[in-house]
């Protein structure tokens, strides 16, 4: 009996590839029943790069256009044809600080998914870890939900919590939400490739 076809997935991210290495880690250790079709990034030294690369995994830098907040014309088709040649079925974002709409969203609906540093709805946009010390809440956490037109507006698929202690930082913050991060979107990806969490 042939097996069924995994879900190949395409991760896209702009920093170092700590959330991705974690999902890459997860896959190799049979945890997490996917294929890491390519990465790629709007950041030609991005750490996730190398971090695909010393895996074998195929990475790709694609130069974003001249936004700051945005792809431009040009380089969103270019991201929409890689990783339709590369067949992939879920577009993964690790930490891609670009804003994604109208065509990209169009040509993969209900198919991105994206983890936030906070518990949505609470503190979107940027430095999320920050923006909940300085608010002052003793629970934040992370969120892995749905890309919509809006800014970290889509449906939410899996959350957890972190307790801010009271002698965080910004830093210290940020670095146990990553770490729990990193437990939270390999689960959730587990969960979409088993049929569990339906997309829609
Ligand atoms: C992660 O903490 C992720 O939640 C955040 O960027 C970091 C990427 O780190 N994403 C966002 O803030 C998206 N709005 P990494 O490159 O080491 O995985």
């Amino acid at each position: 009996m042939s097996e069924k076809p995994r879900l190949r997935i395409g991760v896209l991210g702009s920093g170092k590839g700590s959330t991705f290495a974690a999902i890459a880690d997860a896959r190799a250790t049979g945890r997490l029943p996917v294929e890491i079709s390519l990465v790629l990034s709007d950041v030609a030294d991005a750490g996730i790069l190398e971090q695909a690369r010393r895996r074998g995994i195929p990475a790709q830098h694609i130069a974003p256009g001249d936004y700051r907040t945005k792809l431009d014309e040009n380089a969103e088709a270019a991201f929409i044809e890689t990783l339709r040649v590369a067949r992939v079925d879920l577009i993964v974002l690790a930490g891609f600080m670009r804003i994604l709409k109208g065509d990209f969203l169009r040509a993969f609906t209900n198919r991105v998914i994206n983890i936030h540093p906070s518990l949505l709805p609470s503190f979107t946009g940027l430095a999320a870890w920050k923006q909940a010390l300085e608010y002052g809440v003793k629970i934040t956490g992370c969120t892995v939900h749905l890309v919509d037109q809006g800014i970290d507006t889509g449906r939410i698929l899996g959350q957890s919590a972190v307790p801010v202690l009271p002698e965080d930082s910004p830093d210290s913050l940020r670095h146990r939400i990553q770490e729990t991060e990193q437990t939270l979107y390999p689960e959730i990806l587990r969960q979409i490739a088993l049929g569990e969490i339906k997309l829609g």
